[in-house]
């Protein structure tokens, strides 16, 4: 648990770390064995569950909140929705994916970008002015949410789900579940 601002953190330092062992290989390309491009696959499919289950709770409770208490926060939430949908088309197109398909490194590459490219800008551009925008407790209040979210968000990046809130209390945890009863099915997100 922790304030909004210590779970987000959280989850980019994940994703931070998943993003430089890819990047740090070794790919197909560059001689990884059999174990090292299962792993390859493992850490792609961790990175694409926890980034929507990340994304997810966003959506439903972070950029209302920024909208809610920055001035300029209708465009700030804007940007960061469109970069979101933007890498959950990247992560869709590589769920089940095999590293021997030829797409798959553009797309893990393209990822990479992408996906701190939309780190550094929360951290940069919106963190920081939210932090002083939101008292203790409602910082509380809104890490609390989202911690609790993430227990009911879809595991799937749903790309073609509008991303607006609401959609985690309506829908979500119906999706979230058929996308729980699937990872089960396919042993996605087992070790
Ligand atoms: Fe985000
Ligand atoms: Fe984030």
């Amino acid at each position: 648990m922790g304030n909004v601002f210590e779970v987000l953190r959280k989850d980019h330092e994940e994703v931070k770390r998943a993003l430089a062992e890819l990047e740090r290989g070794p790919t197909a390309a560059s001689g990884a064995n059999p174990d090292q491009l299962t792993l390859r696959e493992k850490l792609v499919e961790e990175l694409t569950i926890e980034e929507s289950k990340h994304e997810a709770v966003e959506e439903e409770y972070f950029w209302p909140a920024v909208r809610d208490h920055l001035e300029d926060g209708d465009a700030l939430a804007d940007h960061a929705i469109e970069q979101e949908v933007a890498a959950k088309f990247i992560l869709n197109d590589l769920i089940g994916m095999k590293t021997d398909d030829p797409q798959f490194e553009e797309l893990v590459g393209r990822f990479i970008t992408k996906g701190r490219e939309h780190n550094a800008y929360e951290e940069d551009n919106v963190w920081p002015a939210m932090e002083k925008a939101l008292s203790a407790e409602e910082a509380e209040e809104l890490g609390r949410k989202v911690e609790e979210g993430k227990k009911i968000a879809p595991t799937r990046p749903h790309p073609h789900t509008p991303p607006k809130p609401g959609i985690l209390k309506a829908a979500g945890p119906a999706v979230a579940a058929a996308d729980r009863v699937r990872d089960a099915a396919t042993g996605r997100g087992q070790d």
